[in-house]
């Protein structure tokens, strides 16, 4: 299938859309040369990959689950409008977040329940210290992929330690490439530290790199046309998300979602041409891909309001307090903190392993993301 979608006729330079005299360059051009390279480091690292595993675990509805997200805080340093109101959210205490030999302890027993694939999240998860060294951890355990999501303003300072301790790949947050609309959607956020963050991972080979853009009427959805075109020169991969409504609804009444159609009419009409459905990043999850011709990167739609993915989805989140969740969406929780803390030594790692077996079979077949008002957790109490 070839939708009609095209590259701007300047689209050879990315640039920083803002006053059109002083348009600056988003990226520097060595990292426009940085993908083949990475495509190279990709296959060595797939290749160092362990064997298929043998412990797989299914849901009552067959689905496999085999990836496991790990909020290690519920703090941020942003607060953006489709995730808390502008005062912030209500904090957990320390002692009840999960220390870093307890998230270990958790990842040893999902591993052996078939857990492959971990993501580290947060909140923000570099606004926690010394995370290289659960990286370190993590990496040593021989998960098939690491990841993390972040929102990549801290990350200029870690992407390399990170990627030396071990992290493979990361998706960054940019919701808009305007410093002023930047601002205003993360509230407290700089653009230049988000760029510098993107730029980073790029560099350190955390690829690939994917770029995570909600999309927002009157906030963002004039501007996906330009996000669409970073992956022109970039390899970098742009994955469009549909607002999802998380938790409760104060504070966020100015947010409004748009359906993936709309986004994808709205790149058509101001990016005429040619874009082609293709085959996914690695680890593209619900993502349904598309390549603008020629181009390094991707463009990717989440659609999990108007095109739900629960009939795949693999997934269970472990939240920075220590409960497993089968769904997003749903208020299931099996609590593993109390088992890390209170189990004898000898029965703790059959505890927890029941505790994923109990998590993975109260998955529910569904989400019901249309229910807001059954919702306690914000996104970034739960684990994004
Ligand atoms: N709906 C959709 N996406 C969200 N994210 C955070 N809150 C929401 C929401 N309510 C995104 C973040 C991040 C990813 C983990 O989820 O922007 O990229
Ligand atoms: Fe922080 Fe991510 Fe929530 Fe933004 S969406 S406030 S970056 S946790």
């Amino acid at each position: 299938m070839v939708l009609r979608i095209s590259a701007s006729p300047n689209a050879e330079s990315v640039l920083l859309p803002g006053k059109r005299s002083s348009w600056k360059r988003l990226f520097p051009p060595d990292l426009e040369r940085e993908g083949l390279i990475c495509v190279f480091r990709r296959l060595l690292i797939s290749s160092r990959v362990t064997a298929a595993k043998d412990n797989r675990m299914n849901d009552r509805f067959g689905r496999e689950i085999n990836y496991l997200r790990v909020s290690v805080t519920d703090r941020c340093n942003l607060r953006c409008v489709y995730c808390m109101p502008p005062e912030g959210v209500p904090l957990l205490r320390h002692e009840d977040i999960l220390r870093y030999e307890e998230i270990l302890t958790v990842l040893a027993a999902a591993k052996k329940m078939g857990i492959s694939h971990v993501r580290i999240t947060g909140g923000e998860p570099l606004v926690r210290k010394d995370l290289d060294h659960l990286v370190r951890g993590i990496a040593a355990m021989g998960f098939e992929d690491i990841s993390m999501t972040t929102n990549g303003t801290l990350l200029a300072g870690y992407a390399q330690i990170l990627k030396e301790a071990g992290l493979i790949r990361v998706n960054v947050s940019l919701d808009s490439l305007r410093p002023d609309r930047f601002s205003k959607i993360t509230r407290t956020g700089r653009i230049e530290d988000a760029l510098a963050g993107i730029q980073a991972a790029v560099r350190a080979g955390l690829e690939p790199v994917k770029v995570n853009v909600v999309v927002m009427a009157g906030w963002n959805l004039d501007e996906v046309a330009d996000m669409a075109r970073l992956t022109l020169n970039l390899p970098v991969h742009v994955r469009f998300i549909e607002y999802m409504p998380i938790g409760p609804s104060d504070g966020m009444e100015e947010v409004s979602g748009v359906s993936s159609d709309l986004i994808m009419a709205e790149i058509s009409k101001t990016v005429p041409g040619g874009l082609e459905v293709s085959t996914a990043p690695s680890g593209a999850g619900p993502a349904r891909t598309y390549r603008a011709a020629g181009a390094k990167g991707t463009i990717g739609f989440i659609s999990a309001m108007s095109k739900p993915f629960c009939d795949s989805c693999n997934r269970l989140r472990l939240t920075p307090d220590g409960k497993l969740r089968p769904c997003l969406a749903s208020a299931i929780e099996v609590d593993v903190k109390e088992i890390l803390r209170s189990s004898r030594q000898g029965s703790k790692m059959r505890e927890i392993e029941e505790a994923f077996r109990r998590a993975i079979l109260s998955k529910p077949g569904a989400h019901e993301l249309w229910d807001r008002e059954s919702q306690a957790r914000r996104m970034c109490q739960i684990g994004g």
